[in-house]
């Protein structure tokens, strides 16, 4: 199986068999103490609570809050600040990102906006030199290519708001694992080795993720005692414990230390923003997910509207990709031209995402030829990928439910852990584009609507969704820089053709991805067969072969008639590697 071949490339023999056992465990405990009493009222409260998460420890905490009375909500903040922990890598309260919720009592639905914003001091050139030649490395590493942490706003706003135990308790499986340790793993060690040199560019990073100033062995106790107080600030004073105080002192006199722009004022203005989520349907599913400053509901909303005026259901598998991807391309151009931080520029959404609009670009597709990016206008935008970054996804026994993302954008974010903090800081402000036609991390070039500006957030991709229809609800998400909404598109596609819904096959399925520039189909290494490759190309498409296999999505499906939560892993990423049952 490609499954089996793919662990035993990075996991050792017996690592492989001991954390099946281990989690076999603690989920057939956490199901069987979690599945009595499931409520009657919502006719999608499960019944059992169930967590997907990119790391173990994660959903272990997450299940370990709600077996002691806690919420989804309650459950969302263990996941996010657990990750924090355990995936410094990919996400932290350095960093920030976006909780999609379904509160069961009254159905309420909102986007919970915890993106990072712009320093005060920031300005639209600040990564210009005296020439006005583009510096892009300093967007990426360092001071200056941080943005103010969203998270920890984020988590005291979803404990205080919608919770029902108190931020500290929720917070406590992190604070743990912060303070005790925990063993690293093998993704870790990757993560490490891929940015060793940005690992040993200041005494604190180095101090906490190295040992000794060389690369840890495998099974390496990582503790990190810091950012355990910095949390038990947070728990205990809540918004402010992080944003004002000793920890808001730190984290600016570090960074001002490091050459960076923060002020108090920066971290005393921070709030989240409660956002109407983007609804939309397709092909009978209702849709739900992110607004701006994320992309993501824009995107997928125009792209499957476009989908919707084409007979994809009845094309062969290369029709039906030709489609998807004429669509995307489309998506992904506006993208490019028009969205921003609603916020600060007037973005045209509502006709972005109506149907007749998606009528009139559907329009412009050959069913027998690709349209050149060229021919869509002038060319914008170029976006790329990454697997850093997290997304889980949370269903408490009453139906209460969370699709979270959450980032710090680059791996390692900025490469600068603020003072004694513990903190690793984002480096977010890459995700704004710094001058027309340069090129971010994910190869992103931008309009004026994503310009840098103080205060504003930069745009983001990230789109946790949840999709319902009769069946029941699959909750979704996934990280993955631009490619995140195709591949919660290919996701959504999946769960509309196929009448059984399964979400290890809807997170597993072999991806490919256009978004406008460059005017190419790319595509995992495995998953495709030459017939598909052939067809495309013969409509006139480029299509690419990416080394490596992406994304780390991270589902639960909700079956309405059994009441069953299903939760699965991405098997590209880590915690599929201890998902009972497989082998
Ligand atoms: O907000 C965004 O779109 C990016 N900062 C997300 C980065 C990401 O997903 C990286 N890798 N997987």
């Amino acid at each position: 199986m490609k499954l089996n071949h793919w662990i035993r490339q990075q996991c050792l023999p017996t690592c492989h068999a001991r954390l099946l056992r281990q989690t076999t465990a603690l989920l057939l405990s956490a199901l069987l103490a979690l599945s009595a009493g499931a409520g009657a009222a919502d006719k999608l409260a499960p019944k059992q609570a169930a967590v997907a998460a990119a790391h173990p420890m994660a959903i272990q905490a997450g299940m370990d809050i709600m077996q002691r009375g806690g919420n989804a909500f309650d459950a969302a903040v263990a996941v996010s600040a657990a990750l924090a922990v355990v995936e410094p890598y990919s996400s932290g309260m350095g960093g920030g990102g976006f909780f999609l919720l379904h509160r069961a009592s009254d159905g309420f639905e909102v986007m919970i906006d915890a993106r990072e914003k712009a320093p005060l001091a920031a300005n639209r050139d600040m990564y210009l030199d005296a020439d006005g030649k583009p510096q892009a490395q300093l967007a990426l590493e360092g001071a200056k290519a941080a943005a103010i942490p969203g998270l920890p706003a984020g988590l005291a706003w979803l404990a205080q708001r919608y919770g029902r135990l108190p931020l500290r308790e929720a917070l406590q499986p992190a604070i743990r694992l912060a303070q005790k340790g925990f063993e690293i793993d093998e993704r870790f060690l990757a993560m490490a080795t891929m940015k060793l040199p940005l690992l040993r560019k200041s005494p604190e990073i180095e101090s906490i993720f190295l040992d000794s100033g060389q690369m840890p062995k495998p099974r390496y106790r990582l503790s990190q005692p810091e950012l355990a107080q910095t949390l038990s600030t947070l728990g205990d004073e809540g918004h402010k414990g992080f944003y004002g105080g000793h920890v808001a002192l730190r984290l600016v006199k570090s960074v001002r230390d490091y050459g960076g722009i923060w002020q108090m004022d920066d971290l005393a203005q921070y709030h989240v923003a409660e956002r109407a989520p983007v609804r939309f349907e397709f092909d009978g599913l209702r849709i739900t997910t992110v607004n701006l400053p994320s992309s993501g509901g824009a995107t997928l909303a125009q792209a499957f509207n476009i989908l919707a005026q084409l007979p994809w259901r009845e094309a062969d598998a290369a029709q039906r990709s030709h489609f998807v991807v004429e669509a995307l391309r489309r998506a992904y151009h506006d993208r490019a031209r028009y969205l921003g931080d609603s916020d600060f520029v007037s973005v045209p959404l509502a006709e972005l995402i109506s149907t007749d609009y998606a009528a009139q670009r559907a329009r412009t597709i050959k069913e027998d030829r690709a349209t050149p990016s060229a021919d869509l206008s002038t060319a914008l935008a170029q976006l790329n990928q990454g697997d850093h970054t997290t997304h889980f996804s949370v269903v408490d026994t009453q139906g209460n439910r969370v699709a979270g993302t959450l980032s710090i954008n680059g791996p390692w974010g900025a490469g600068i852990v603020a003072g004694t903090s513990g903190v690793l800081l984002n480096n977010e402000m890459d995700d704004f584009s710094m001058s027309p036609g340069v090129p971010n991390l994910y190869g992103l070039v931008g309009s004026e609507a994503n310009a840098i500006a103080p205060g504003k957030r930069p745009l983001s991709s990230m789109s946790p969704t949840f999709v319902e229809d009769e069946r029941g609800v699959l909750i979704l998400g996934t990280p993955g820089g631009s490619r995140i909404i195709s591949m919660v598109l290919l996701a959504i596609l999946d769960h509309a053709v196929n009448a059984d819904p399964n979400p290890e096959r809807s997170v597993s399925a072999a991806r490919y991805h256009h978004q406008y520039l460059p005017d190419r189909i790319e595509i995992e290494p495995e998953g495709f067969d030459a017939a598909w490759v052939d067809t495309l190309k013969s409509k006139g498409h480029e299509v690419h072969t990416v080394e490596r296999k992406w994304g780390n999505m991270q589902a639960i499906f909700v079956d309405r008639r059994s009441g069953e939560a299903r939760a699965a892993n991405d098997p590209r990423g880590m915690s599929a590697w201890r998902q009972p049952g497989r082998q």
